[in-house]
C-alpha cells in the first residue's frame, strides 16, 4: 500500500512539475520547439565579439604599459581618452606629426622644449595653468617607442 502511494506521489510530483516547465515555455499556447530555435547563427555571434577585442599587445606595446603605469599614469589617464592631471594621450603622435623628435624631447624634457619657445609646446602649458610635466631624461627613445606604440593602441 505504501509502495502504490508512493508511486502516485512521486507520479503526481514529475506530472507537476512538466506542467510547470511547460507553461513556462507557453505551452500549449506556444509549440515548445518555437522557444528553442534551431538556427543559430554561430558565424554572426563569433566576429561579432572579435571585432568587439581588441587584438594582443605585443611584446613591444606590453614594454610601453609597464612604463606607462610607471612612469606616467599617476596624470594620464590609462584609457587614453579623459583628461587627468595631464591630457589625454589618444592620437598624441598625430598632434605632433612631423615633430617626432621634438616629441621625444618632450617626453625626456619638457620645459626644455617649452623654454625653446615652440608655440605648441607653449599653448599646451598655458592650456593646462602652466603645471609641470616631470621629465623622463632616463628614457632611451626606445623606451618612448615602446611608450607610443602602447599609447596609440589604446
Ligand atoms: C606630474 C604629472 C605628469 C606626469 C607624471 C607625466 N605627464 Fe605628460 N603631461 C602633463 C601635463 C600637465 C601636460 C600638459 C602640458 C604641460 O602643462 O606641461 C602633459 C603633456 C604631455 C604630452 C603632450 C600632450 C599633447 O596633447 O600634445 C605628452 C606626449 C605627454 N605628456 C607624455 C607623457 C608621458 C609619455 C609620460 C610618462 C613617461 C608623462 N607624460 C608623464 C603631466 C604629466
Amino acid at each position: 500500500m505504501k509502495f502504490i502511494f508512493f508511486c502516485f506521489t512521486l507520479f503526481l510530483f514529475c506530472w507537476s512539475s512538466t506542467c510547470t516547465i511547460n507553461r513556462q515555455a507557453g505551452y500549449p499556447f506556444k509549440k515548445p520547439d518555437l522557444i528553442y530555435p534551431t538556427k543559430v547563427d554561430l558565424a554572426t555571434t563569433a566576429s561579432k565579439s572579435d571585432d568587439q577585442k581588441k587584438p594582443k599587445l605585443t611584446e613591444q606595446q606590453i614594454r610601453g604599459k609597464k612604463l606607462f603605469r610607471k612612469n606616467c599614469a599617476s596624470c594620464h589617464r590609462r584609457n587614453m581618452v579623459d583628461d587627468m592631471t595631464g591630457p589625454a594621450l589618444q592620437d598624441v603622435t598625430d598632434r605632433w606629426e612631423g615633430r617626432e623628435t621634438l616629441l621625444y624631447d618632450w617626453i625626456k624634457n619638457p620645459q626644455a622644449v617649452i623654454s625653446s619657445g615652440d608655440p605648441y609646446a607653449l599653448a599646451l602649458y598655458k592650456k593646462w595653468g602652466e603645471a609641470e610635466m616631470s621629465a623622463f631624461p632616463k628614457l632611451t627613445d626606445e623606451n618612448i617607442d615602446d611608450l607610443l606604440t602602447y599609447i596609440e593602441r589604446e
